[in-house]
């Protein structure tokens, strides 16, 4: 049967190799063009609306097509599309870092644009490593948690540690070490890991640039979360053996995980923080870096020093992703966006009690607008996770699970009534597989 979603289908594997997919997949799983958004809702060619419980892979935080947002792109878009940051600047970019630098844990003075998360993280590792350099160490190591995803760049990919993505280009990577990720939310399991921290420290801190980490929720790898203390000790012991501190807050940033960043949980300000995703409210690609005056200064001298941060990219800092940033902002401050999100994280919390009940669930979690169901007693092989999105497509709903971690990230926007079927598809769905 020719319907319009199979027309667009086939235009598009003639020509599309799409990310993170093996292509043959499609030979059995239909393609999903979507046409228009609103909302939480995306529309096909066909007729069918699915709620995104994803937010589109973690940064449509407002709804789609969100007007507030739109209105103030189409404004900047007869005013200065484009103009390159080096040597220039404008208007969006300026009232932007200004306004981040105002929200952000306290010490994080200087704004460097970038274009993508990956991007971001890159710029972190060398700017630390360069820092140190400046300084007159040479520090070449970088230190991560395990479980932990920081994009797929070839440093972003080595401070990782997600097999799936890293094992195929272990010979390409740069230097990294691991440190255990607390094992679960508990005190106990932050008190321990610290343990495990220092012990590297000590033994190698010398050698080691910076530690990498995302804050209270490891995204990539299975929406694992941690306790606040760890980040606070992570603070201390960093500070103590004068290794950097980076909080990649590129999924966690922007209220998911309940408080505006997730570093806020632990009342800590890192040495780099790294925001994207929800920062332009899902409508364009952009990216900070957010650092202290004191990095920057290690950078600041006469030019023939050699000291400057030579780095950048074509689209860093666009009038366009700026001004969907700035419209961003106001909304989260004129809707007090943080204090509702708190009563709808506490709606979905009693909506997905009833996961617990069920034979194939091992744990239910949940950290602010993220909530996880863990199902139990699946091989890799089965692919079980492929199965609930497929079921959830069927029903309404796009979920996208992580192998064997259901989760729920939907925009803020979402109601209680479109809460309460987003997690109904998915309860039925993790039926449907006893
Ligand atoms: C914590 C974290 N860091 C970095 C990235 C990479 O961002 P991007 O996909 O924009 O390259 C991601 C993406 O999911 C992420 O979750």
């Amino acid at each position: 049967m020719s319907t319009e979603n199979n027309k667009m289908m086939k235009r598009d594997l003639e020509v599309i190799w799409h990310p993170c997919t093996q292509m043959k997949d499609h030979e059995t799983f239909p393609l999903v063009p979507i046409k228009s958004g609103e909302g939480v809702y995306l529309f096909d060619f066909d007729g069918n609306s699915y709620i995104d419980a994803i937010s589109s892979w973690w940064v449509n935080i407002f709804g789609h097509c969100n007007k507030e947002i739109s209105n103030n792109i189409k404004q900047q878009l007869d005013t200065l599309e484009h103009v390159l940051l080096a040597g220039f600047t404008h208007e969006p970019a300026i009232s932007l870092a200004h306004k981040l630098v105002n929200i952000v844990p306290e010490g994080l003075n200087k704004v460097f644009y970038v274009d993508n998360g990956s991007s971001a993280v890159e710029v972190t590792l060398k700017m630390s490593y360069h820092y140190h350099l400046n300084k007159g160490e040479c520090k070449p190591i970088f230190l991560s948690l395990t479980n932990s995803y920081h994009g797929e760049t070839i440093g972003a990919l080595s401070v990782g540690d997600v097999s799936l993505y890293k094992e195929t280009y272990e010979q390409l990577l740069i230097r990294n070490m691991q440190t255990p990720v607390p094992k679960d939310q508990t005190k106990e399991s932050a008190k321990e890991a610290l343990e495990a921290l220092e012990e590297i420290l000590k033994e190698k801190a010398k050698e080691i640039s910076a530690f990498i980490v995302e804050p209270m929720v490891q995204g990539a790898g299975g929406m694992h979360m941690y306790h606040a203390d760890y980040l606070v000790g992570a603070r201390a012991l960093t500070r103590k053996y004068n290794v950097h501190l980076i909080a990649d807050e590129i999924m966690t940033g922007f209220g998911r995980t309940g408080e505006m960043f997730a570093c806020n949980h632990a009342d800590i300000s890192p040495d780099y923080m790294t925001l994207s995703k929800g920062l332009t409210g899902g409508f364009l690609s952009l990216s900070v870096v957010l650092t202290t005056d004191r990095i920057y200064e290690a950078f600041y001298c006469d030019y023939n020093e050699h000291k400057a941060f030579l780095h950048s990219h074509s689209y860093t800092g666009n009038p366009l992703a700026c001004s969907a940033a700035l419209a961003t902002l106001e909304i989260f401050e004129k809707n007090n966006v943080i204090v509702e999100n708190y009563k709808k994280s506490e709606m979905i919390a009693s909506k997905i009690k009833k996961f617990e009940l069920l034979q194939n669930v091992k744990s239910v979690r949940q950290q602010g607008m993220i909530a996880v169901v863990e199902l139990s007693g699946y091989k890799t092989e089965e692919r079980i996770g492929l199965k609930v999105y497929q079921y959830g497509l069927e029903h309404g709903v796009l979920l996208r699970p992580l192998g064997n971690m259901i989760y729920f990230m939907p925009p803020y926007i979402i109601t209680e009534d479109e809460m309460t079927t987003m997690i109904d598809v998915a309860h039925d769905a993790v039926k449907s597989l006893i």
